[in-house]
């Protein structure tokens, strides 16, 4: 324990502090979001997301990201129709879903390359003034939610359909996905869900697709490196995961043995945990609440009484070692009870999260330096080369 705990303490080479995972590391100065980590508090802009998440609109919480304050309606009403506009993608990049194995890869990397094919049907993609970052970053916005319809749809065998303006952003991304108008449920648990899911300090997507833009690359492989990293299950690929486990539990009535293996060998449980929240992540929970509503309402009581046994027993275990849901441990429940395929959750999450890459993008490139950390050498030094036929 000890030896563990000396590991995880920064160590210092000359002038420079060695921390592992950047843990603790100040990398960039913002405005876009603060997070309280010991009280289980963020905040977007100054507006506490737990009073705003249900108040606000997809449309109206990237606004705030971006340009720092609530729009004025007409605002809104400009910043709505631009996104609007924007939502159609080049047949040739549905073209493209669909020539790759969409069906059988996983959706997120179907999404990322889809935003990589976008970026090559852009003749103003490597233009580097602030006004195309920021057209280009709304553009990615209102297309990513097109996309990752037509990836959801292509999967299922079905043609993609057309955006429909006569719904707002979170409408419109679920009747991409299925085809249908969504229930007044469906479209508020998703409007929700884009707006919590927004931005969240410097996570490892938020900081790849910094680290992509400070050498003044374009804007796409900036969005399609956060895809990437977000994709992963210690990010955001942990919605999918925690889903996997409730249905590998089965039951409530098994929660306590599985949990129980699951502590005594050491095993990483998805959902739970956060380098920055040492509490309660104050979005799991808004979902928390709604899961049980939810799984009541579609009949599925069960897979709440599961999870909630699970919460129980990990804070049972590691409660005292700041470890609690994060927000992928309740979300998945939710888009489950509302009839999302398991793979598609996290690109759920990046359809939302676009908005908060695009704000940290552009609120760091007038303050722009690009990012060059250095590492600890541990390797041999003056070693003489030994021709091949001698080693
Ligand atoms: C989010 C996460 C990657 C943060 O990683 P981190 O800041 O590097 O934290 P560490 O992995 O160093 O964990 C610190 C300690 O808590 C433990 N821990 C962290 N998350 C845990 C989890 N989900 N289940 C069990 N133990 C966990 C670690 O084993 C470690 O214990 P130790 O000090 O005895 O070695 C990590 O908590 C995790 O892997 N969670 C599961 C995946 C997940 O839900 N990701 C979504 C995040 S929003």
């Amino acid at each position: 324990m000890a030896q563990k705990a000396a590991e995880k303490a920064p160590a210092f080479f000359g002038q420079q502090e060695y921390a592992k995972g950047l843990d603790g590391v100040i990398a960039c100065e913002t405005h876009i979001n603060y997070i309280d980590g010991a009280a289980g508090k963020m905040i977007y802009r100054g507006y506490d997301v737990e009073e705003i998440g249900e108040q606000t609109n997809y449309e109206e919480t990237a606004y705030l990201l971006i340009y720092g304050k609530l729009p004025t309606q007409s605002e809104l009403d400009d910043f709505t129709a631009k996104l609007i506009s924007y939502r159609s993608v080049p047949p040739e990049v549905i073209q493209v879903l669909k020539i790759i194995p969409t069906a059988k890869t996983h959706p997120m990397s179907a999404l990322r390359t889809g935003v990589s094919a976008l970026g090559t049907f852009n003749p103003d993609a490597e233009e580097q003034s602030v006004e195309n970052y920021e057209d280009i970053g709304l553009q990615l916005i209102a297309k990513l939610a097109t996309i990752a319809g037509a990836v959801q749809r292509i999967r299922a065998g079905k043609e993609p359909v057309e955006p429909d303006p006569s719904l707002d952003h979170s409408a419109n991304f679920c009747y991409m996905m299925t085809g249908e108008k969504p229930s007044e449920v469906f479209e508020k648990m998703m409007g929700l869900s884009l707006v919590l899911h927004a931005d969240h300090g410097v996570n490892a997507s938020t900081f790849s697709s910094m680290v992509v833009i400070s050498s003044l690359t374009d804007m796409y492989s900036a969005i399609a490196a956060g895809i990437g990293s977000l994709k992963g299950p210690l990010h955001g690929g942990a919605n999918e995961q925690v889903l996997y486990m409730l249905n590998e539990i089965g039951s409530a009535d098994k929660a306590d043995e599985y949990m129980d293996n699951a502590i005594k060998n050491k095993v990483k449980i998805m959902g739970f945990g956060h380098r920055v929240y040492k509490a309660y992540d104050p979005r799991a929970r808004i979902f928390a609440l709604h899961s049980k509503e939810l799984c009541e309402a579609a009949g599925k009581p069960e897979l709440y009484e599961i999870a909630k046994r699970v919460e129980e027993k990990v804070i049972d275990a590691y409660g005292a070692k700041g470890i609690f849901p994060n927000v992928d441990f309740y979300s998945g429940t939710i888009y489950h009870c509302l009839g999302i395929e398991t793979a598609m959750f996290t690109p759920l999450f990046a359809v939302s999260r676009v908005a908060g890459w695009v704000a940290r993008i552009l609120e760091y490139l007038p303050q722009n330096r690009i990012f060059r950390p250095r590492a600890v050498y541990l390797g041999e030094k003056d070693l003489q080369y030994v021709p091949i036929d001698q080693r």
